[in-house]
């Protein structure tokens, strides 16, 4: 019996997680980091006090919200792999009293509805195996009038942006993140995934369904990736 999306999802981060950090920077040349910023700057206007972090992996997002806010942050992830590692960073950064890691599915939040002032993920929705599960996960531990931010790749319409990154995200890529990660399918599901995926105004009408309201995005970097922000009012 072949395994479904998120088992194959959460063995291939265990098996890369040591070497996500390096990747993700190595492979990106670094702008994974600004997108990072400016997520946190977006959500940062609501001035939340609780926040959860989905899909949290090695908890990048998590420390970047918690240079800038006092606030408690919860992240959670399937792969116990990845949050070991962001585990290791917490302590290592004095940080593992302001941010709780916890193993957890986004589909199936572990958390009663009216938890979280804010919620946020970073490169994760392309994961689940359910998309619109996840986010409707997301809406119900959210308060009245809380925001959920999401950061995800999403593809570049014009020229020559969009044929740089197909060649590099289809080739380029691939090779780069085989050779670093030692996993053969990691860096080719990247790109699949992404090309599978809605974007745009379409992952918008996936957060209204969610019953998000006042969503908007925000295109980064030549729309190589997208900001989507909503509100539960
Ligand atoms: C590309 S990583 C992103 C990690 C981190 N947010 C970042 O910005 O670097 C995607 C993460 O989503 C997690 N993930 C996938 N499906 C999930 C689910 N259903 N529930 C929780 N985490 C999930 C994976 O285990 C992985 O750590």
């Amino acid at each position: 019996m072949t395994q479904g999306k998120k088992e194959q999802v959460r063995v291939m981060f265990d098996n890369i997680a040591g070497k996500y950090d390096f990747l993700n920077h190595f492979l990106s040349a670094g702008i994974d980091v600004l997108w990072r910023k400016r997520l946190v700057k977006m959500l940062m206007k609501s001035n939340p006090e609780r926040i959860l972090d989905v899909a949290t992996g090695t908890a990048d997002l998590a420390i970047e919200l918690a240079r800038k806010t006092k606030a408690s942050i919860t992240g959670v992830d399937i792969s116990q792999g990845m949050l070991d590692i962001g585990q290791q960073k917490l302590i290592t950064k004095k940080l593992d009293h302001q941010i709780v890691l916890k193993l957890a599915d986004s589909e199936m939040l572990p958390f009663e509805n009216h938890s979280f002032d804010a919620a946020m993920v970073a490169f994760g929705v392309r994961n689940f195996e359910n998309l619109d599960k996840g986010l409707a996960e997301m809406q119900r531990v959210l308060t009245k009038n809380g925001m959920i931010v999401v950061l995800e790749f999403s593809r570049p319409r014009v020229f020559p942006v969009k044929q740089f990154y197909n060649f590099y995200f289809r080739f380029i890529l691939p090779s780069l993140g085989r050779i670093v990660s030692k996993d053969k399918e990691a860096y080719t599901y990247l790109p699949e995934s992404v090309g599978n995926f809605p974007d745009g105004n379409d992952f918008l009408v996936h957060l209204e369904n969610a019953n998000f309201s006042k969503v908007s995005q925000r295109r980064l970097t030549f729309g190589i990736a997208t900001i989507y922000t909503g509100f539960k009012l």
